[in-house]
Parts: C-alpha cells; sequence; structure tokens
C-alpha cells in the first residue's frame, strides 16, 4: 500500500512538472528562418499576464552565409519598423544592421547565416496590448518581404 502510494506521489510530481514546463513554453517564441525571405510562422502572440518575460529563439535552418543570406529578429511598434530597418542598413552588417542604442528598438537578435541560431529576451512590460507591433528583418532589402504582426495579449 506504501509502495502504491509513492508511485502515486511520483507520478503527480511528474504531471506538475510537466503541466508547469509547458507553461513556460508558452513563453518562448521560436521562429524558423531560410535562404529565403520568409519567417515561420509568419506571425507570432504573446500574453502580458503569463509571459513576464520572453524568450524569442530565431534559427535560421538554410546554408547560405550571414554576409549573404543574414538574418535577424527585431521588434518595434509597427509605425517605427520601417524607419528601424532603414536605419539599420545603414549601420551595416558589423552592428547587425541595426542603429546603435535606438529606443525605438524593443528587442533584436544579432545576425545569423544558415546553420546558425540567435535568441533574445525581454521584459513584456515593454509592451503595451493597445498597441500595434511588428517582427522584421533588418537585412538590407529584406524589410518588405520579411515582416510579420506581433500581438500583445493582457
Ligand atoms: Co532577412
Amino acid at each position: 500500500m506504501n509502495r502504491i502510494k509513492s508511485y502515486l506521489t511520483i507520478i503527480s510530481t511528474l504531471l506538475c512538472l510537466g503541466i508547469n514546463s509547458a507553461k513556460a513554453q508558452d513563453c518562448t517564441l521560436e521562429i524558423r528562418v531560410g535562404d529565403n525571405l520568409t519567417f515561420t510562422p509568419p506571425q507570432l502572440s504573446i500574453s502580458k499576464s503569463e509571459c513576464p518575460t520572453v524568450t524569442l529563439n530565431l534559427t535560421h535552418l538554410g546554408n547560405l552565409p550571414r554576409n549573404a543570406m543574414g538574418h535577424n529578429w527585431a521588434l518595434t511598434l509597427a509605425e517605427n519598423a520601417q524607419s528601424v530597418a532603414q536605419a539599420g542598413w545603414q549601420s551595416g552588417l558589423e552592428n547587425q544592421y541595426m542603429p546603435l542604442d535606438d529606443e525605438r528598438i524593443i528587442a533584436t537578435t544579432d545576425i545569423i547565416g544558415g546553420g546558425e541560431s540567435a535568441s533574445v529576451v525581454f521584459a513584456s512590460s515593454l509592451l503595451d496590448a493597445k498597441e500595434d507591433y511588428t517582427f522584421f528583418c533588418s537585412f538590407v532589402g529584406h524589410f518588405s518581404l520579411m515582416k510579420g504582426v506581433f500581438t500583445v495579449n493582457e
């Protein structure tokens, strides 16, 4: 009887761990890119109340190097996305095609090439559910195709 009880305790502990890790995973967003100008998935969303901290993992599944088909993932208010991307082009690959110390940038990864990955962690307190946000790649010439809607829920 005691043995059954301890098995049950182990099983319920494992179930709790499973639920907790499933919840934590909701705060980690995965996005993939390749040797083309596409983000997969094309849209992302987070819940502020469930996710005080958001982790974005960018994975480049292509083969081309970062100077030829580099990608990053950057997040700004929708109204700032194009002007930040243009400022990024002028900043050059050595600066990850992003302007330095620009307060309009909420989060950004480095530029990566095929086979590489990058992550960025940011606080959801930076986001407002009433605002519109855009994520995009700031590599030269990619902005017109490589962007998507980032939805913030309360
Ligand atoms: Co790109």
